[in-house]
């Protein structure tokens, strides 16, 4: 048995009835871990907006090029992803060990059906490890002290905290700090690589699907540049700082390179001094 997945999966009420972040964003990428509520949620973004599931992928593929380079150019070898969702390929434990397979992963989302799909987030490379935390951001304190994640990374040397598409469910109010309260507990040389939804590039649109998240009952908040920035006070911003997805180094990455209004989030990448 594996660290973090206790055996048997427990019995879960996945509420397939209400639209889920995970599973619409699993519904946009194509994925088939989505229910009907998920759907119409979905096919009312994709109504109003067709290139929303272009965006959707190069929300997702930032994903792989901040692993791709925090693993090549920063030389991380350990990961703490918080809000996973739904198994993809590659996910980001695939991307890391590509670069290196002893890379370690410790995965943390709360949502139970990506609890119950788990497993394919297990499948290290036998140098490496992974594990799954069936855990939230809202609580940093549980996910530091969990067996799980003492028993998979060492938190004398440096870590990856990875928030992508994430912090758009969450309110400023208490964000911040849980951000912080999580950085603080890594060592100096840890990284922090976040992406968060705005309205900066699309306005309306981004409005319209923010909307759409609200209305099926998600909460979903909008951040200007400024805003994202501020994630990173105190730590030292990697090039090219805080941008549109599409800007954060395209160069390392195959697909087509989407215009600024075909995004709808910021990423960046910063070392904690
Ligand atoms: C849009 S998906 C992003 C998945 C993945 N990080 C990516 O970029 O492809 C957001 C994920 O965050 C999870 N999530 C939302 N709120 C959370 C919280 N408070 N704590 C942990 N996970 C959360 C959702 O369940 C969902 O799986």
């Amino acid at each position: 048995m594996r660290p973090g997945l206790r055996e048997p999966i427990p019995t879960v009420d996945l509420q397939t009835d209400r639209a889920h972040s995970a599973r619409v964003y699993d519904y946009m990428l194509g994925g088939k871990t989505n229910f009907a509520a998920d759907r119409e949620a979905g096919d009312r973004i994709v109504e109003e907006w067709p290139g929303s599931r272009a965006s959707a992928r190069a929300a997702r593929a930032v994903m792989h090029r901040l692993t791709r380079r925090l693993a090549t150019v920063h030389g991380v070898r350990q990961f703490l992803d918080i809000g996973t969702g739904i198994p993809t390929a590659p996910n980001l434990h695939e991307v890391a060990q590509d670069v290196e397979p002893a890379s370690r992963v410790v995965y943390v989302d709360n949502d139970p059906i990506v609890l119950a799909h788990a497993r394919a987030l297990l499948t290290s490379a036998p140098e490496g490890r992974t594990a799954y935390i069936d855990g939230d951001l809202r609580h940093p304190g549980k996910i530091l002290s969990d067996p799980a994640l003492r028993g998979t990374l060492d938190l004398t040397r440096p870590v990856a905290l990875t928030l992508i598409n994430l912090v758009h469910f969450l309110s400023d109010d208490a964000v911040h700090s849980l951000v912080e309260q999580l950085l603080d507990a890594l060592p100096s040389g840890s990284f922090l690589a976040l992406t968060a939804g705005t309205g900066d590039s699309a306005p309306e649109r981004a409005e319209v699907a923010s909307r759409r998240y609200r209305e099926a009952g998600i909460e979903n908040h909008l951040r200007t540049r400024a805003q994202v920035e501020r994630f990173f006070d105190g730590l030292e911003l990697d090039d090219p700082g805080v941008v549109l997805i599409n800007r954060w180094h395209p160069e390392l990455d195959d697909d087509p390179v989407l215009g600024d209004h075909e995004v709808m989030a910021y990423a960046g990448l910063a070392r904690k001094p």
